[in-house]
């Protein structure tokens, strides 16, 4: 029997070329605007580390504004893509380094700008992985959480998570708003600015990027038609299959 976390890795280490190329993840208004705010800041002068590097489209964004930047990733294959694309674009400022974000290897306030994109809604404990970020912060940091959101409506919001884990065994939840402003207050973090845009996902590439097998398309596919119209709506469904969900972006500060 698989752990969790075994899953993320076989599902991840195969398709690091498949994140690396994905319209979703190397472009989107997020990116910009997570750039922007690193080189807007005091972070600008420091160390960053970016959880749940994938192929390292956040880290390779936030790295011409830092001294030096950890793009952290459980995934081998993930590592060794951002170490290529570094090197590639002549970056010294990237080091990479296995890990997971529930057991962050590093030393209490190591880090002036912790971020993550698009990996949160794969862990396990997400509470833990929330405080460990806020331990390695150092006073005064700031903390960058960019992740697809969970609807605040219960009805669309189970039909949005059962897609997802159909789609992809390691999918664990996306939070909604509400979920993640309580997690982030009870760590002790301050929201300086929330963005929300929506993120389109485009069926066939949606599940051609996670090799998805062909019964559980076809599963997707049934609990699609058979969603009532203010899911649909709320959620956009399109007569491909592709579908509109939101990403949200906080920004926050360690007193
Ligand atoms: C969609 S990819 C990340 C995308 C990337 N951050 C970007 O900006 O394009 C999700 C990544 O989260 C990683 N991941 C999954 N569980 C994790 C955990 N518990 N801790 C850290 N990373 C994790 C996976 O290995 C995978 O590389």
């Amino acid at each position: 029997m698989r752990t969790h976390e075994q899953t993320v890795q076989q599902q991840f280490d195969p398709r690091a070329r498949a994140y690396l190329t994905s319209a979703v993840h190397a472009s989107g208004p997020d990116l910009a605007h997570a750039s922007g705010l690193a080189r807007q800041t005091a972070a600008g002068a420091g160390r960053a580390l970016d959880v749940g590097c994938g192929a390292g489209h956040l880290a390779v964004a936030l790295a011409p504004h830092v001294e030096h930047l950890v793009a952290l990733d459980p995934s081998p294959a993930m590592l060794s893509t951002v170490a290529s694309t570094a090197a590639e674009r002549g970056s010294s400022r990237i080091e990479v380094r296995q890990g997971s974000a529930e057991s962050l290897p590093f030393a209490a306030g190591s880090f002036n700008l912790v971020g993550t994109r698009y990996s949160a809604h794969h862990w396990r404990r997400l509470e833990v992985a929330v405080r460990d970020m806020y331990r390695v912060l150092a006073p005064g940091g700031h903390m960058l959480i960019i992740d697809t959101l969970g609807a605040e409506g219960a009805l669309t919001d189970t039909y949005m998570q059962a897609m997802e884990l159909l789609r992809d065994v390691s999918h664990v939840r996306n939070r909604s708003v509400t979920e993640w402003r309580s997690l982030l207050g009870l760590a002790g973090l301050s929201e300086l600015e929330h963005r929300e845009w929506p993120t389109r996902l485009e069926f066939s590439s949606w599940v051609a990027r996670m090799r998805t097998p062909a019964d559980r398309v076809a599963a997707i596919r049934d609990i699609q038609a058979a969603a009532p119209r203010e899911v649909k709506e709320a959620l956009a469904i399109e007569a491909d299959g592709s579908f509109t969900i939101r990403t949200g972006l906080f920004w926050l500060r360690k007193a």
